[in-house]
């Protein structure tokens, strides 16, 4: 990472997406004005005008857009702009037919939608530098444009073009060498997979990845999520260059196909993230739903505050049945929600509802009627009240749970499913959701991150192996942390192949235990789970739900070292171990071989937390958050993730929250 010095705009800041292209110029003026009177202090601009900016190649035409960013400097509101590179003009693709991305299925796909071209292109990264640099160059010194946002959504470079077929053999052949080597690593003595020569490796095609050898979807994952770093990487440097004190970033998401993170936001200076929480929570107790868990992941990619780029600002359609209308408190709610995780900024997407284009019922803040509504006056309300909290400008989030993410461990997952409705995020989800019910903070961070400071480190599905990682969880527990590993953990190489040992493999000396046999369960099996005798945990779920497990059973086998704090209690496994604790150097490993119910895991985290010496809140309801900011002073913020009125005590205090409500106390 460049570590130039990049101006942010001060504050804690509310933002609007806009886009000056959809609209009259003479409406323009009045969407300023009333923004400016709500207290917007940025706006988003510029990001699918590829067409309005390059009308035709080589002739640029940036006028509108000058008077744009005019227009809300005037009212001073800062600018972002996108680099409009997720559409290319139709103009680019006829005279340039080979810039359209091409499937799975070897078509080359429908122009006229959007993010349908190659990134790799030569042509197109020529175009796009061009149209790149001479926006750069003539926004840098105004001092109202405070950042970038490269292209949109960016998703791993699925693209099936010969471009791309090629630069993937390239990355094969840099990262094995030889053919003897990669049909090592891949076991292509299956099937008759050898290859012969590099020009034979080829992408997964069609619906055939699942017939696939994993360890080629594996590398055509990392290889894809390279491609696309490389690519923000290509566009970062051009702006770096011209406009070093601008700040550059990306809007991401969680999508289908995601690259790497950290990978992606290492050249960056901000994350941004496209946030959309759920219009309608779920009411059961099992189903695991805490927005918070997006944010977390988020503020975990760089360890730092972040922006939110598009934030939800109405019901949401188009391509789908439209949804539920947000409820009341729900605008205000989610962007405190993530002003709460770390956001420092929180930008609507978006100000217009469209009138055309396949977006018109993804709605913004003011409706199609153009009268100003419900959803305006909440976004009002929203910017008096952040304009209250300025005070946290400076403030961050400090956790002392970690939760590991790995982007290969959700690729080789995703890939081969190890059990219905097994997801990788699953079990990272149930323990935050088991945490954050304790009203405790949690960061998610990459796998490869240094521990030190961590007292509890959640290492869920270690599926494929990485050994500085596991060097660094042996290390974290000797020093004293509380480790957490699941089952489906050591399964795999580095290149995605099983390994001949007792799982979990490379976590067996620091769990103690080995597995004798293991069992998929399918979805809405439970297996009921009792408590062992001697166990000190402090059953609470034995009041409400019992203790179960779901998805998978590890049957564990018995020995002297370990403690077994829950056995099975049904299924031919009835008594073998569940649950087990290790001591390791001078800290504590839990191993559990299936996955609990809510209630069960709770009553762990309650456990580990309160022999760690962390100040847990007891009976705060399901879906009410307490986190903090820390700064000179310490910020606490409860939220009510629901849609039911709620009571929390907290610090002797009971605060009574509406639905969606958030309650921010500056506590010294
Ligand atoms: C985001 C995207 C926006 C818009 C929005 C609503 O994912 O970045 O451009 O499409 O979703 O669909």
């Amino acid at each position: 990472m460049a570590d130039n010095v990049v101006r942010l705009p001060k504050g804690i800041n509310i933002g609007v997406d806009y886009y000056p292209e959809h609209w009259d110029e003479a409406l323009w003026v009045k969407d300023a004005d009333m923004m400016r009177d709500a207290g917007v202090k940025l706006v988003r601009m510029g990001e699918f005008a590829w067409c309005r900016f390059e009308p035709e190649e080589g002739r640029f035409d940036f006028e509108w857009l000058d008077r744009a960013v005019r227009l809300f400097a005037e009212r001073d509101i800062y600018v972002v702009l996108c680099t409009p590179t997720n559409t290319p003009p139709q103009w680019l693709f006829e005279k340039y037919p080979e810039i359209v991305q091409v499937d799975k299925w070897g078509r080359r796909i429908q122009t006229g939608i959007r993010g349908h071209r190659c990134l790799n292109s030569p042509v197109y990264r020529e175009l796009s530098e061009k149209i790149i640099a001479y926006m750069a160059e003539r926004y840098k010194d105004e001092r109202y444009v405070v950042g970038y946002q490269i292209d949109n959504e960016l998703e791993s470079n699925h693209c099936r073009c010969d471009v791309c077929k090629s630069r993937f053999r390239e990355w094969i052949e840099k990262k094995y060498g030889t053919v003897e080597e990669i049909n090592k690593a891949y076991g292509n003595n299956v099937w008759s997979g050898e290859y012969s020569d590099f020009s034979q490796v080829m992408p997964p095609m069609n619906d055939n990845e699942k017939w696939l050898n994993p360890s080629l979807n594996l590398d055509f994952n990392r290889y894809a999520s390279d491609s696309t770093c490389d690519y923000v990487k290509f566009q970062s440097d051009i702006i770096r260059k011209i406009s070093p004190d601008k700040f550059i970033t990306t809007n991401t998401w969680l999508c289908a196909n995601m690259p790497d993170f950290y990978d992606m936001f290492e050249n960056l200076d901000i994350v941004s993230f496209d946030n959309y929480p759920a219009h309608v929570l779920p009411e059961d107790d099992e189903t695991l739903y805490s927005h918070a868990f997006h944010l977390d992941l988020m503020r975990g990619v760089k360890n730092k505050n972040f922006w939110i780029m598009e934030q939800l600002s109405g019901m949401i359609g188009s391509w789908g049945p439209m949804s539920r209308a947000i409820q009341p408190g729900m605008m205000e709610g989610y962007s405190l929600q993530a002003i709460a995780h770390g956001a420092d900024a929180v930008i609507h997407f978006r100000w217009r509802t469209a009138v055309s284009g396949a977006e018109m019922y993804w709605q913004g803040i003011i409706d199609h009627s153009n009268v100003p509504g419900r959803r305006y006056k909440e976004f009002c309300e929203l910017c008096s009240k952040v304009r209250e909290i300025q005070e946290l400008d400076g403030t961050v989030c400090r956790n002392r749970i970690a939760i590991l993410y790995s982007s290969d461990n959700e690729y080789a997952f995703k890939n081969q499913h190890q059990a219905e409705e097994m997801h990788y995020f699953e079990q990272m989800k149930q323990w935050h959701d088991a945490f954050i019910c304790l009203g405790l903070g949690v960061d998610i961070i990459s796998q490869k991150e240094k521990l030190n400071g961590y007292r509890i480190i959640v290492a869920p599905t270690m599926f494929v192996e990485n050994k500085e990682t596991v060097s660094n969880i042996y290390d974290a527990a000797a020093k004293g942390a509380t480790v957490i590993l699941t089952n489906r953990s050591g399964e795999r190489d580095y290149n995605n192949k099983c390994i001949m040992k007792q799982l979990p493999v490379a976590y067996s000396e620091l769990t103690g235990i080995k597995v004798s046999e293991y069992e998929a369960l399918p979805d809405g099996m439970q297996v009921l789970l009792k408590f062992s005798e001697e166990t000190d945990i402090r059953s609470e779920c034995a009041l409400k739900s019992g203790l179960f497990g779901k998805r998978w059973c590890d049957i564990i086998e018995e020995n002297d070292k370990v403690e077994v704090l829950a056995r099975y209690d049904e299924q031919f496994y009835k008594g073998a171990p569940a649950v087990t604790r290790n001591k390791y150097g001078n800290g504590e490993v839990y191993y559990f071989g299936t996955m609990l119910n809510r209630d069960g895991s709770i009553d762990f985290a309650r456990q580990m937390a309160v022999s760690q010496g962390l100040d847990i809140i007891e009976g705060l309801e399901k879906g009410v958050e307490v986190t903090y900011r820390y700064g000179d002073k310490t910020w606490r913020f409860i939220f009510n993730n629901t849609q039911k009125e709620q009571k929390a005590i907290v610090d002797e205090e009971e605060i009574v929250l509406k639905p969606f409500e958030m309650n921010i106390t500056s506590l010294h």
